[in-house]
């Protein structure tokens, strides 16, 4: 009896351990959700709307921003064999890891097995194994037509010296040509960061293998988004856009300052063009700039738009975007002053 109990907690400390090991996710210090991204690369010539279905991403418009693709981007649009594309989603941190919010759901076919699911269908950004552990699966070989799998992309919130970041997941490949495997130096250029910034992240100092899904921290823009707002701790990365107060604001993250210094730039965020589809509101709402005095509502002031520049050249005052409140259908901004000179970026709102 007393055997059988010793065996019994042997093998809960066994299944424990198991699952430990078997976690899944990047280190996420924090206890947050946040915006992430993968790198996908799919397995056949697909198209985005395909794409935007398999990892449920709601919003097209995201999809198109996150891959800096114009606004009229149709659904239909292919996408070729090998080409990356960012998946863009909402993280969750819980026990020092993040995975993927619930999030992308899979329904299994009838000639699916794990192992291809996570190859073919999902470019090796998780392994069966993690598929399995977060689906209380036992045994891997067993899975049934229909059965919904979540599938657990890796992510994280943390921030990176003190900058936020967006983490991206990108999985080391050999190369089309001569098929050696891509280097630190080669993902760092291609995703405009640094190796030490990669090295920091993933516990290496050496040149990862293929297959490796590395932790990749995406440059991105400081906004002025008050903690007040739904959208507040918006990260858009570096040569991206997104929209955000009900698809009513556009705000772009420029990738100009070619300084690999992880000095942030400027989100501009404006009106977003007028074809763009309003959710949840019936228009878009006027946007008045909260400033110093009567001028703010002066045509100069609007949203986005600089109105002055000093005579250093170097200090402008601007109209910010700092959030929106759904309930009372209002879309806020500020009078910010900053620096525009290479170097440092500071904001004050005023
Ligand atoms: C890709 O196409 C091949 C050949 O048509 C097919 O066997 C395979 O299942 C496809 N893979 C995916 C992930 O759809
Ligand atoms: C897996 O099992 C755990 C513990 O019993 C439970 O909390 C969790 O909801 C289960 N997950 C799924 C996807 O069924
Ligand atoms: C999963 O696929 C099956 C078979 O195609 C379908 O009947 C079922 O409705 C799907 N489930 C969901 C939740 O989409
Ligand atoms: C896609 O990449 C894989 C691995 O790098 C390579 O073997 C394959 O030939 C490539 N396919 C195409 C169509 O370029
Ligand atoms: C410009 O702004 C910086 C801080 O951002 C400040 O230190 C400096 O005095 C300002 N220069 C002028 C001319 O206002
Ligand atoms: C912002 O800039 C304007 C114009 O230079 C100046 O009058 C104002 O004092 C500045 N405010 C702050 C907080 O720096």
């Amino acid at each position: 009896m007393l055997f059988s109990k010793f065996l019994f907690s042997i093998l809960i400390l066994f299944t424990l351990t198991l699952s430990a090991v078997k976690s899944q996710g990047f280190k996420c210090k924090t206890t947050t959700k946040c915006q992430s991204q993968v790198g996908y690369l799919p397995a056949n010539a697909t198209t985005l709307s395909q794409i935007a279905t398999q990892f449920g991403v709601k919003d097209f418009n995201s999809l198109l921003g996150a891959n800096n693709l114009p606004l009229d981007t149709p659904p239909s649009k292919s996408v070729s064999v090998n080409s990356t594309i960012k998946i863009p989603f909402t993280c969750s941190c819980n026990n020092g890891k993040g995975i993927s919010d619930n999030s992308p759901i899979y329904n299994v076919t009838s000639d699916d097995f794990l192992d291809r699911i996570a190859r073919d269908l999902f470019s090796l950004l998780i392994t069966y194994q993690e598929i399995a552990a977060v689906n209380n699966i036992s045994n891997p070989d067993l899975i049934d037509d229909g059965q919904l799998l979540w599938i657990p992309l890796p992510c994280s919130c943390d921030n990176l010296d003190g900058n936020q970041v967006v983490h991206y997941a990108h999985v080391v490949v050999r190369q089309n040509g001569n098929g050696d495997v891509e280097t630190l130096d080669m993902i760092a250029n291609e995703l405009g960061v640094t190796v030490e910034s990669i090295l920091k992240l993933n516990d290496g100092n050496e040149e990862p293998n293929a297959e490796t899904v590395l932790d990749v921290p995406l440059r991105a823009c400081k906004s002025t988004v008050s903690n007040t707002s739904p959208d507040y701790q918006l990260l858009v990365p570096s040569g991206t856009y997104t929209l955000t107060a009900n698809n009513c604001i556009k705000c772009k993250c420029d990738s100009k300052s070619k300084s690999k210094v992880f000095s942030s730039n400027k989100l501009h965020c404006e009106p977003s063009p007028p074809e763009i589809k309003v959710q949840n509101w019936q228009k878009c709402p006027s946007v008045r700039c909260i400033g110093s005095g009567v001028e703010a509502n002066q045509p100069s002031y609007a949203l986005g738009k600089r109105s002055y520049i000093d005579n250093t050249g170097c200090n402008e005052t601007r109209c910010a975007y700092t959030g929106y409140d759904y309930q009372s259908r209002e879309i806020s901004a500020s009078l910010v002053n900053g620096s525009i000179c290479p170097g440092e970026y500071h904001y004050h709102i005023l």
